[in-house]
């Protein structure tokens, strides 16, 4: 079959896969009645925050986790920040984390007075190589801690990255925002490191508006959170230290509470729907999906392919443009990775890492959520292949 007898892609005048247009995600919210009702329980109760809702949650969650305790906060930005500021940095002392990662993740270590020390990411799935992470330990001037992320659900080397902590003397703490329902040969995200905290904004898997959770197997932390998270006032308003208002509402509890009845069916979908479009584009040369290793579970907080421009013919960004062509909205999470963001340009040098920029420049992220129908997913792969054969055609049109 010669590329003219193929579908012409839409961006070379093709008719679009999706006129109508595909956005990157959609909400639905799971079981409106049963929602409505927890949240007319709330506002008749007149207590809209401090209450039993939030403590219902963290309950859930803890078993749902498997962990102790769970303490539930406004957002994932201010449980890292409380978490970190718990484990003692501060001081500017440096905090070795990845660069591929959402900027909260660096900012957090920033407001609880640490040092970002940005290091690489895997080839494989984009998580932190717990090598590179170790070199920058052992150079770093008394390191306070090691951040890693679940990127777009991908559990971490958590093996390894403990062992890395525990030789360099310090916490391990998780950004676990996109892994809420991810498991680790077996085992629930969520008990691994220090604490892990999870985010429940608009975008995740589980959602309570805004929202965050810490899951640490840590009773001492856990108190402290409960203190922290309410400007870290004991109860006598004689505060302890500078904490923040992190409390989650009840009325986000109530949204919370009711997405995590739904998550292990959520995850499942999206794991099949995930699997599936691998197995539709794994003929396509210079193109891979991020997956997590064999035995684990990735929320699929994101899909997101790794494009090999040299091989597949089209960059990352020609190919979002191409497939924007064809009415399927995508996003280059994440890109720039953080070392590169203008708000840590002032590190410099020290920070350069070849493969992480390598890796966020080859990254596109594809619409996926909990209630797509698998046929859609089977619509935006053949968009994919539709597109490869003319990627000569596309580069040259200046797609
Ligand atoms: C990896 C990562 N960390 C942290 C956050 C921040 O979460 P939140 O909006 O709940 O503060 C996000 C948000 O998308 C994220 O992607």
């Amino acid at each position: 079959m010669t590329t003219d007898t193929l579908a012409l892609p839409a961006a070379l005048g093709g008719t679009p896969a999706f006129p109508d247009g595909l956005p990157l995600t959609r909400v639905r919210v799971p079981d409106r009645r049963a929602l409505l009702e927890r949240l007319a329980t709330v506002l008749d109760s007149g207590q809209l925050t401090n209450g039993p809702t939030v403590a219902e949650l963290e309950l859930r969650a803890a078993e749902l986790l498997d962990v102790p305790h769970v303490v539930a906060v406004s957002n994932c930005t201010a449980g890292l920040m409380l978490v970190l500021q718990a484990a003692g940095v501060g001081g500017g002392r440096p905090v070795v984390m990845p660069g591929f990662t959402f900027s909260a993740t660096a900012h957090a270590a920033h407001w609880a007075g640490g040092t970002p020390v940005f290091a690489e990411a895997r080839e494989q799935d984009v998580t932190l190589d717990p090598e590179d992470a170790a070199a920058r330990l052992a150079a770093a001037d008394r390191p306070a801690a090691l951040m890693a992320t679940h990127v777009y659900g991908t559990p971490c080397q958590v093996e390894r990255l403990q062992e890395v902590a525990d030789e360099a003397g310090v916490p391990l703490v998780y950004d676990a925002a996109h892994g809420l329902g991810s498991r680790r040969r077996g085992v629930p995200v969520g008990g691994f490191g220090l604490a892990e905290v999870f985010s429940m904004s608009p975008t995740k898997v589980a959602v309570a508006g805004e929202g965050g959770l810490v899951a640490t197997r840590d009773a001492a932390l856990a108190e402290r959170l409960r203190t922290a998270r309410d400007y870290g006032n004991p109860g006598d308003y004689d505060t302890l230290f500078p904490g923040l208002n992190a409390r989650m509402s009840e009325l986000h509890a109530a949204v919370g509470l009711n997405w995590l009845a739904e998550l292990p069916e959520r995850v499942a979908h999206r794991g099949a729907l995930a699997t599936d479009f691998a197995r539709r584009v794994a003929g396509l040369p210079g193109l891979r999906p991020a997956l997590p290793e064999a035995g684990d579970v990735s929320t699929f907080k994101d899909l997101t392919l790794i494009v090999d421009e040299e091989v597949f013919g089209l960059g990352a960004p020609e190919l979002g443009r191409a497939l924007g062509a064809e009415g399927i909205d995508s996003r280059r999470y994440f890109h720039p990775p953080v070392q590169r963001q203008r708000a840590y340009a002032h590190l410099g040098q020290a920070h350069a890492l070849p493969r992480t920029d390598r890796l966020a420049g080859s990254v596109l992220t594809l619409p996926l959520w909990s209630h797509m129908d698998e046929r859609v997913v089977g619509r935006i792969a053949d968009a994919v292949l539709r597109i490869h054969p003319y990627a000569h055609r596309l580069r040259a049109a200046g797609v």
